[in-house]
């Protein structure tokens, strides 16, 4: 499905990158090692490496992540990209100063799995930055997120604490914001928006 979205030339969330993160990653320390997951065509990572990161971008889609190479390239700057089921990746235990998971919707077992390995796989003083679209989504009129039929795809913030216990939250919050970002993220949105250091 994803390599199948990915597949026009147009970038379908756009090449800049996602506003929470543009106003957030000046959290992570300068110049580390970042690992942007579910990272789709690249924006976010781009951005991140044009700001002095060293940055790692996983996701399943290997059109996506092709695409991502070649925004990096536009950009004059260098990724690594790693096509895989975030099932099948291991994050790495104090590996990484940031990580970056921004519309990252999974399965719930599976996001728990993620979670857990993201507090493993931090540095002290690592960072991670989450935004991500919550149930409340489905009343609102915006564009983007998972449908209604699979609302077990939407996070909160009180199943994220949960998730992500030994880490502190700098920033929790749930909001509406207005998004505009490509053709498929767009309008009045409900998300869930977290800063947490370890
Ligand atoms: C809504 S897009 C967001 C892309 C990117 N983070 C951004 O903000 O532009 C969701 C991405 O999650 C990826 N994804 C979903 N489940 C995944 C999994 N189990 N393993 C790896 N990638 C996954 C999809 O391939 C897709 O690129």
């Amino acid at each position: 499905m994803w390599n199948q979205r990915y597949s026009d030339s147009e970038f379908v969330y756009g090449t800049e990158p996602n506003d929470f993160l543009k106003s957030a990653y000046l959290h992570i320390p300068k110049g580390g090692q970042v690992l942007c997951v579910a990272e789709g065509e690249g924006r976010n990572a781009v951005f991140l490496a044009k700001q002095g990161y060293v940055v790692t971008a996983v996701d399943q889609s290997s059109v996506g992540l092709g695409k991502a190479q070649q925004l990096a390239g536009e950009h004059g700057v260098e990724i690594s990209t790693v096509v895989t089921d975030l099932a099948n990746y291991n994050l790495g235990t104090e590996k990484w100063d940031g990580i970056v998971s921004i519309s990252a919707h999974m399965p719930p077992e599976l996001r728990k799995k993620v979670h857990g390995q993201v507090v493993k796989a931090l540095t002290k003083g690592g960072v991670f930055i989450l935004e991500a679209y919550t149930e409340r989504h489905i009343e609102l009129d915006g564009v983007g997120g998972p449908p209604p039929s699979k609302n077990e795809l939407f996070m909160s913030l009180n199943a994220l604490k949960s998730e992500l216990q030994g880490l502190d939250f700098v920033v929790g919050t749930e909001v509406e914001r207005h998004i505009s970002e490509g053709k498929l993220h767009q309008g009045e949105s409900a998300v869930v928006q977290v800063i947490a250091k370890k």
